[in-house]
């Protein structure tokens, strides 16, 4: 079996668990009082060049619905792109965790938010109507749940719309990681510098074990937020092993360096299927997934060859490159595709 179903079927880094190991002696205060949550907010506030707050969570769905309840008020609008995992994938937490928040989705090609139909939504809501909600956040997924990756300057165009209307922006950075690899740029362009008041830090799907952490740029939103985790259940009492994991996965680049392994082994199948234009791609590769428009009955040949991956519909399979994936097991998913699809004809439109 060669497993594309998720990020989160792998391993997790060396690394993060000899950290776990290192940090089991003596005692430590509890809820993050202990030296290594002090350790991370420094490391994170120099990993970010700004001074932040780093809370350490159990997923990437309690770091989002919790930013997001930070951000507003529960009569709130959250705007997000339609196909957001906060949309589509976590059974409206934010409106649980928000007293009642509502995600309403804005159009954007790739899984993005563009800066046009943002504004044009925001200028049919008039502050003065008590109808409707009112709009109080954006939420951006970077990289996006179609595999592409915001530029700096669409991250910006979308946070000068939403500040000029004095919302505020929360990134899902499930696979920030990986956005950063592919563009190159600091953390701190991707995030505060381009307008972002708060970041779900991913780690769990890019090698690490069993946090993710939400990061605070904007002060005035941390100590509600602190609270809030409190209540959700989201504070370890042995905070130490939390925080452990997480400095591991920022020391030495180690976050940086496995995304870029798994961007790098994402864009050697995509060079591939160049050559197989039946195989189409929904949106260009720019991280670590894959979303590939199939014909049909190449799903089946594809998983008859021991290929793991999600179908999300009938003709589109979803491929997700760990850190750990070899470059043996691309080069075998591009050699089964052109296997099968070397004299294929075009799929249908997506059902
Ligand atoms: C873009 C994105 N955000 C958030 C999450 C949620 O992470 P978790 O499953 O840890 O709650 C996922 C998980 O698939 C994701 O893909």
């Amino acid at each position: 079996m060669i497993d594309y179903r998720s990020d989160n079927t792998g391993r997790a880094a060396p690394q993060i668990l000899e950290a776990l190991v290192r940090a089991n002696h003596d005692t430590a205060l509890g809820y993050g009082a202990d030296d290594w949550t002090a350790d991370l907010q420094r490391r994170f506030s120099d990993l970010f060049e700004t001074s932040v707050r780093a809370f350490p969570v159990a997923t990437g769905t309690a770091a989002n619905a919790l930013s997001l309840a930070a951000l507003g008020p529960s009569w709130g609008i959250i705007y997000c792109s339609e196909v957001a995992h906060i949309n589509t994938a976590e059974a409206n937490a934010a409106g649980f965790f928000g007293g009642g928040v509502k995600l309403a989705a804005i159009g954007g090609q790739h899984g993005k938010i563009e800066a046009g139909p943002l504004a044009e939504v925001l200028a049919g809501i008039s502050p003065a109507q008590l109808h409707r909600g009112q709009p109080s956040a954006v939420s951006l997924t970077q990289a996006t749940d179609l595999g592409g990756v915001y530029t700096l300057d669409e991250i910006r165009a979308v946070a000068k719309v939403a500040k000029r209307r004095g919302l505020r922006l929360h990134m899902d950075g499930a696979r920030f990681a990986n956005a950063v690899a592919r563009l190159g740029c600091s953390p701190a362009d991707m995030t505060w510098r381009s307008g972002i008041d708060i970041m779900s830090f991913g780690a769990t799907k890019n090698g690490g074990a069993l946090c993710d952490a939400i990061v605070v740029f904007s002060p005035d939103i941390a100590d509600g937020l602190a609270v809030q985790l409190r209540r959700a259940g989201q504070v370890w009492s042995k905070m130490r092993f939390a925080s452990a994991q997480l400095i591991a996965y920022a020391e030495n680049d180690l976050w940086l360096e496995m995304a870029r392994a798994s961007n790098r082994i994402a864009a050697r199948i995509a060079a591939a299927l160049r050559d197989i234009p039946v195989a189409r791609l929904l949106a260009p590769v720019e991280a670590n997934e894959i979303f590939l428009e199939l014909p049909d009955g190449a799903m089946d040949a594809l998983e008859r060859d021991g290929f793991q991956f999600y179908r999300r519909s009938r003709t589109l399979a979803r491929f997700v490159c760990r850190f750990d994936t070899s470059e043996a097991e691309a080069d075998a998913l591009a050699a089964a595709l052109r296997r099968h699809l070397g004299s294929a004809t075009a799929p249908r439109a997506t059902d």
